[in-house]
This record gives C-alpha cells, structure tokens and sequence, in this order.
C-alpha cells in the first residue's frame, strides 16, 4: 500500500545536481575557485540533496535580511538561520561571476553569484545567536568565515566526499522511498549531537509509542572539539537498536549538518530540514541545540509557537527535561513523576565527560552500561 508522505518545506524537494556533469565540470576548470569550509561543505550537501528545501542556493542579501530580521524567506516561508558563504577576501568574486567551489582543491560545484554584501554581524549574532559573544561557538563560527557574504544559486557537479558512515548517507528522497517501503506514515525524528543516553531513549520511545517510526538523525558535521566524535556517537546508536529498540521501527541515518549551536533558531531549522526528510514530528526537548547558558531550557520549544499556525507541516513533540526518578523506579519528568528533585537523577554531558576522563563509567541510571563502555574506550584512546 503506498500512503502520501508529508509536503518537503515548501512543496518541492529540491536537487541541486547537475544533470550533465562532465560537460558542468569541463566548463567550470578555468573559473575562479573558492575553496569551502568544512561548514560550508555541509551547507553545500544539505541544499544539493534538499535536505535544505526550497533553498536553492546560498542566500541572497534580499533572503539574509528577511531571514534574520522577521525568520522567513521573502516569499514568506518559514526559515529561521541563513545559509550563507562567506569570505575574507574582499577584492575577488563580483556580482554576475560563475565561480566554482572546491573542497581540498577539487572542484565538486558552481555558484552564480547574484549578491555580494557586507552585513552587520553584530545584527545577525544578536538576532539569530541571541548574543554577539565571541565565547559562543556559533558566534565565532560566523565572524570567522569572513565578512563578505556571496549568494546565488548552486549545481552540484560531484557528489560531496566522505569516507565515513556510509550506509546511513541518506538523501530526502532515499529516506522518503525507505519510509513508504517500511509503510511508514508518521515518523518522528531525533536530532542529535550527543552519545545517546537514557532521557534520549525515553524521548525517542515515547514519541515512538504514538507514531509508526523513529528516525535516528545524529548531526555529524562539525561540532565543537569537546562534544563526542561522530564515529563513537555512531558506534553507541548502532547497539542501542540492535540491543534495545526493536530495529524494524527504527532507522539510523546521519544528518550532514554542522552544528551552529543556536539553539530556538536552530530548532526550527532542524525541524525543517527533518520535514524534508519526510517525517511528520520533531522532538524537542531541554535546550535543544543550546551551548553554555545562552537560551532557557524551553526557548527552542516556544519559538514553534511564535511562527504562523501553518508555518510547518512538520509537528514539534515537546518534552520536558527527562530524568531517572529512584522513586518510581523510572525514566520520567516533572510532568510525570511526583519525587524531590534529591531523587531524580541527571548528569549533563560536562559531568558525563568529566568522569570518563577520569576511568569513571557514569551510573547505569544514566548511561547503558555497553554504551558507557563505549565511551570509556573512546576517552582511553584519547
Ligand atoms: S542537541 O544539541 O542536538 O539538541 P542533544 O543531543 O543533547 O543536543 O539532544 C538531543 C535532543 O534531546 C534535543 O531535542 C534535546 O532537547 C533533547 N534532550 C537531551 N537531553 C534531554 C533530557 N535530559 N531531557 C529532555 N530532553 C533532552
């Protein structure tokens, strides 16, 4: 039986990739080259493969300034951090210029550039990052990669390189086809960034208990050097579903996405692109995509309920901060369980990597103990 899956934000999954190219590549050798950032590599895949739908580019000064000023496209479509390229070189690339994009020198893509701007990004950190600190990853992530900004439309001319995790590289339109086949017609969607603990496996089985599948989404573009390697993460989700979720009604797949740590605003777009993935519901929970005390807990939850009622088709499943309660015995949250806050336990990721350094396995309470072991091998190699 085929069912409709859920609309890609906006209505069209966008492909980014040429459809003829050798010839593309043939023509883009002698055009002047920018070489990519490892965030920028990300952003390139995400809007080639429409897990950035209906992005078709870098944006634009037009798009930049409605996204950051009013968290919409000038159309009017919901969309809450740019995509931007940017560069420190202030004399090269102009307004009209075809230039090819490369990574380590090879050339994987072409812009046309439409837009060249220099914009205010104490503007965009305090609108986007709700700060213009310096110390906040996301912050310092923007002002490094440059001050000019280029935008326009992009063709993929090759597809972005990995030699990593492989079998979970897939694009919206695999997922999309892997969903009907499972006979999927809600599925909800766990972004990541974080070795997969007992809060996360409450969240994700709880959501799951009311929708027909889970998607393990952990984002392993660049995250700060302190969280987990995403080959270790991987390693931890891999036993989690062979050993404790029941492995027909669940799929792991990576998200490509460089972690930009801003926390509402990031949610959202999160969000968005796991719509594009074609899943029906999003969790959300403490802090989503938060870093240091910048956002309270539950801002990336009421940032949903500012958009628009239609903004997205995509639903947030909002949860409060899971703990395990020695009370009843369980995973549970304020909402759900009656103990003194002496009874619940927590461990924040600082702790947990904290005790790793120092040979501690976190309690099982926390952690599973064959995930924990994981970890610890990790840090030892370390
Ligand atoms: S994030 O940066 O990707 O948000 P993380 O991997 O820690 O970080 O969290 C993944 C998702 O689980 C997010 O939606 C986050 O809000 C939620 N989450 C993590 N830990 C808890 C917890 N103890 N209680 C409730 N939600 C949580």
């Amino acid at each position: 039986m085929s069912h409709a899956l859920i609309d890609p934000h906006g209505g069209t999954l966008i492909n980014l990739a040429s459809s003829n190219p050798e010839a593309d590549l043939a023509r883009t050798q002698d055009l002047p080259k920018l070489e990519l950032s490892s965030r920028n590599l990300a952003d390139l895949e995400c809007l080639a493969t429409g897990i950035y739908s209906p992005l078709t580019g870098f944006v634009d000064e037009d798009a930049y300034t409605s996204i950051v000023n009013a968290m919409r496209l000038p159309n009017g479509l919901a969309w809450s951090v740019p995509v931007t390229l940017q560069t420190s070189n202030t004399s090269d690339f102009a307004v009209g210029d075809d230039i090819a994009l490369t990574w380590q020198g090879e050339i994987l893509a072409s812009l046309h550039i439409t837009s060249r701007f220099t914009p205010n990004q104490d503007h965009e950190a305090q609108k986007v990052y709700a700060t213009t600190d310096d110390a906040h990853p996301g912050v310092a992530a923007m002002r490094e990669a440059g001050s000019v900004y280029l935008g326009g439309p992009v063709t993929l001319l090759k597809d972005v390189p990995h030699d990593d995790f492989s079998d979970y590289r897939l694009t919206p339109a695999q997922t999309r086809a892997k969903f009907a086949e499972h006979g999927w017609q809600t599925v909800v969607a766990f972004q990541t960034r974080n070795p997969i603990h007992r809060a996360h496996e409450y969240l994700t089985k709880v959501a799951l208990e009311v929708v027909d599948g889970l998607f393990i989404n952990p984002l392993v573009g660049t995250t700060k050097s302190d969280d987990v390697p995403a080959d270790v993460r991987m390693r931890c989700y891999e036993i989690m579903i062979e050993r404790y979720y029941v492995a027909d009604n669940v799929m792991l797949g990576v998200f490509p996405a460089a972690m930009r740590y801003a926390g509402p605003r990031e949610a959202i777009m999160h969000a968005i692109a796991r719509q594009n993935y074609g899943c029906t519901h999003f969790i959300v929970g403490r802090d989503h995509a938060g870093v240091g005390s910048y956002y309270g807990t539950y801002d990336a939850q009421h940032i949903f309920d500012e958009l628009p009622e239609d903004a997205l088709a995509i639903s947030p499943l909002k949860f409060e901060h899971a703990f395990y309660c020695t009370r009843t015995k369980q995973m549970a949250t304020a909402k759900t369980s009656p103990s003194e806050v002496s009874e619940r336990v927590f461990l924040s990721g600082t702790k947990v990597r904290e005790m790793l350094s120092q040979g501690q396995l976190p309690p099982e309470e926390f952690t599973r103990p064959d995930v924990a072991r994981v970890l610890m091998e990790a840090y030892q190699q370390k």
